[in-house]
């Protein structure tokens, strides 16, 4: 008998959220690109019970790392938390696999110490520092956000971290510096799809400087009490809550403060579907998934987009 895949209520294929042509697209500039089946691009779902398993596993040594870190209530949402191991399962790290459900597989190579962090540019105090002094200095604390990516899904997760700001007013911004640039580390042993030179290598984003200093811009060092497992960008990744998930860049090595806006990697490759500034907006059409409505991983519900992802109180005054 044929195995035939039931899909999931959530498991929508592209081709029907989509329009054909933009669909027939999509699969073309990935081709072009030399990357992986289009289908990895996909909603491949959780597979929540196939993978749960071996990513119990896998989280064992990064769940022994707890981190001290207090609740801030500030930062509290009226939705149901993701479950650990759904988020777990459910990345997008393309320097390791198109596919979501294989990433935390894919990270074996990866080692998240010894790191550094370099922050240059327009500072009056230029700093190279160790991740773990980094972390000892900051004022680490909790808080549960709303995490939403321009593919359509969204997670509610704990993060753990600092404010951006908080090492920003370290390193002290020049006058003249108005953009942050970010970079993920570059090492193809360690994640193998850098390889692909068709990408531009290594992930790189950007802020405005008053966005970096928002009460919101978080740098991570954790999620769910413990230290950050490779998949969701260790050892310190961005977190900005009323953006498009593509701008919490991952494992980032560089800060660096310019006076000119900076190109960022998807709108490198996609200009005209991913801008600069990404704000998460029901009203903002996207040419290949409809914004009006996010479904949430793991339950698969879905709820209606709110504009800056519900942070506007927060932001919406920087635009
Ligand atoms: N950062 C790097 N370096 N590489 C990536 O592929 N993907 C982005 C963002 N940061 C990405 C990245 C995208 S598209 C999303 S939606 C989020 O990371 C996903 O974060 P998560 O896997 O922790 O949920």
């Amino acid at each position: 008998m044929p195995y035939i895949k039931i899909p999931k209520e959530w498991e929508i294929p592209e081709n029907q959220a989509t329009s054909e042509s933009d669909y027939i697209n999509r699969r073309k500039f990935i081709k072009d690109l030399g990357l992986a089946s289009a289908g990895t691009l996909l909603f491949s779902g959780s597979n929540a019970c196939a993978q749960e398993r071996g990513v119990e596993k896998q989280l064992v040594p990064y769940r022994a790392q707890k981190l001290a870190a207090k609740n801030n209530t500030a930062f509290t949402v009226k939705r149901q938390m993701t479950d650990e191991v759904v988020a777990a399962t459910y990345n997008n790290y393309y320097e390791f696999t198109t596919s979501k459900s294989r990433v935390w597989q894919k990270v074996k190579k990866f080692r998240a110490r010894p790191w550094e962090v370099e922050i240059s540019g327009l500072v009056e105090k230029p700093m190279t520092l160790d991740v773990d002094d980094l972390i000892k200095q900051m004022p680490l604390e909790e808080r549960i956000y709303r995490f939403r990516c321009v593919e359509a899904w969204a997670m509610v997760v704990p993060w753990i971290g600092f404010p951006m700001k908080a090492l920003l007013e370290k390193v002290q911004p020049k006058a003249d510096a108005k953009y942050v640039r970010m970079l993920t580390f570059l090492d193809p042993d360690m994640a193998p799809e850098q390889n692909n030179a068709r990408l531009p290598w290594p992930y790189f984003e950007g802020l405005t400087l008053a966005e970096a200093m928002n009460d919101l811009t978080l740098l991570s060092v954790g999620i769910y009490g413990h230290i950050l497992p490779p998949q969701h960008g260790a050892p310190i990744r961005l977190i900005v809550p009323w953006k498009y998930g593509f701008k919490s860049i991952k494992s980032i090595v560089s800060i660096e403060l310019t006076d000119q806006k900076p190109r960022t990697f998807w709108n490198t490759l996609i200009p005209r579907e991913y801008d600069f500034e990404a704000n998460v907006n029901p009203n903002v059409p996207h040419p290949r998934w409809s914004q009006a409505s996010e479904r949430m991983i793991g339950t698969g519900k879905r709820l209606p987009t709110m504009i800056y992802n519900g942070y506007g109180s927060s932001v919406a005054h920087l635009y």
